[in-house]
């Protein structure tokens, strides 16, 4: 798995320059990303929920699941209107939330533990575009992955994820993905950067992380936040521009790195997706949508696919090996993942 060394330096020295976002969320990162969820401009975590709780008794009751398996699952909150919905049906026995943040893993699994008397609460700590393998089976499984999460990947990494996704599927597990949908050019900026600034201050966190991990020289208030929406790729593309032409010191890459007045870095991309993307999308990766929900206003969809099954569908086969051999990630330096290593790794 690609280091903080390693992609910052290809990072900086690449044209355009560009930072995974993988290392936006240290704990104050993951802080501030909490309070974006409660902005006003932030519609996501609010339709998703809106859907969650609509649909969990539906949900639960036709996936008959024992489990719930979340991947970047962070603080839970969510997944507690599903956990609530598989108890009232009387399926739920177990609960896997997967993140990659260690602490805020290890904090939410112990709110649900004593929250949900009873179930079998085992946290796995890994990277969703290399671990999943590390997933406990048996039973049947509900594999949620929410927050729109998957439109931080680049479309390359994406569909690998959702070939490992569907590798990891037995006949009777469902997935279920949240993602955000094309909407008005303005509100999508919007969410992206907000009024209060909470958005900005997210995406320049990640030059702190920088300086405190790299010794490096950023001047944080020499940058500024912009977030776009490309019509084309239907992404909302985040950015930090360099005000003033300036040289920044990396000192533990021996690196020393020039920007110019004006000159752009891209942080992160968060995709946005329609319904016919979404199902040609998991269609590729062998598996087939079953249901589809959104919120009143259709901002938000929630989907329920499975495994296909079938004449042709040749079952995918996961190559994390692979990727963990030559450290590489899905795609070096493209695949958008974020958020700590885990220790140990
Ligand atoms: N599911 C929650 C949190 C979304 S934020 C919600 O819907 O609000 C994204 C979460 O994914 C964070 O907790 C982050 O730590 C985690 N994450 C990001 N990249 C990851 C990766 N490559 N592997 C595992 N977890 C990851
Ligand atoms: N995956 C969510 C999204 O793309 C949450 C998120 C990731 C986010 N990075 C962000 C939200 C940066 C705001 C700013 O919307």
């Amino acid at each position: 798995m690609s280091t903080i060394e390693e992609d910052v330096r290809r990072g900086l020295t690449a044209h355009p320059k560009d930072i995974p976002p993988k290392w936006f969320y240290d704990d104050r990162g993951s802080s501030l990303f909490d309070e974006i969820t409660r902005l006003p401009e932030y519609y996501p975590t609010r339709c998703e929920r809106a859907i969650l709780e609509a649909r969990a008794p539906e949900i639960s009751r036709r996936t008959n699941a024992d489990t719930l398996v979340e991947l970047g699952s962070g603080t839970s909150d969510k997944s507690r209107v599903l956990l609530d919905g598989m108890r009232d049906t009387g399926t739920l026995r177990r609960f896997v939330p997967f993140d990659v943040s260690k602490q805020t893993l290890h904090d939410a699994a112990a709110a649900i533990e004593r929250e949900y008397a009873g179930i079998d609460v085992q946290p796995v700590v890994g990277d969703f575009t290399l671990d999943l393998e590390s997933i406990p089976r048996g039973g049947r499984r509900l594999v949620a992955f929410l927050g729109g999460t998957i439109g931080n990947l680049l479309p390359d990494a994406r569909s690998v994820f959702l070939r490992d996704v569907a590798a990891m599927l037995g006949r009777d597990d469902y997935f279920l993905l949240g993602t955000d949908l094309v909407k008005d050019v303005a509100r999508l900026e919007a969410a992206y950067d907000d009024g209060q600034g909470v958005t900005a201050e997210f995406n320049k966190n990640v030059l702190n992380v920088i300086n405190r991990e790299l010794d490096a020289d950023f001047v944080v208030h020499a940058f500024e936040h912009v977030a776009v929406f490309d019509a084309e790729r239907e992404w909302i593309e985040m950015r930090l521009r360099s005000t003033r032409a300036q040289t920044v010191r990396v000192r533990a890459l021996q690196l020393k790195v020039e920007f110019a007045a004006g000159e752009e870095m891209r942080t992160e991309v968060s995709a946005k997706f329609t319904r016919g993307r979404v199902e040609r999308e998991l269609r590729a990766a062998g598996m087939e949508l079953v249901e589809w929900w959104t919120d009143a206003d259709g901002d938000f969809a929630l989907s329920l696919a499975r495994r296909r099954t079938g004449k042709g569908v040749v079952p995918g086969k996961a190559s994390y090996r692979e990727r963990r051999r030559t450290g590489k990630g899905v795609v070096p330096g493209k695949a958008s993942y974020r958020g700590n290593r885990p220790t140990g790794k």
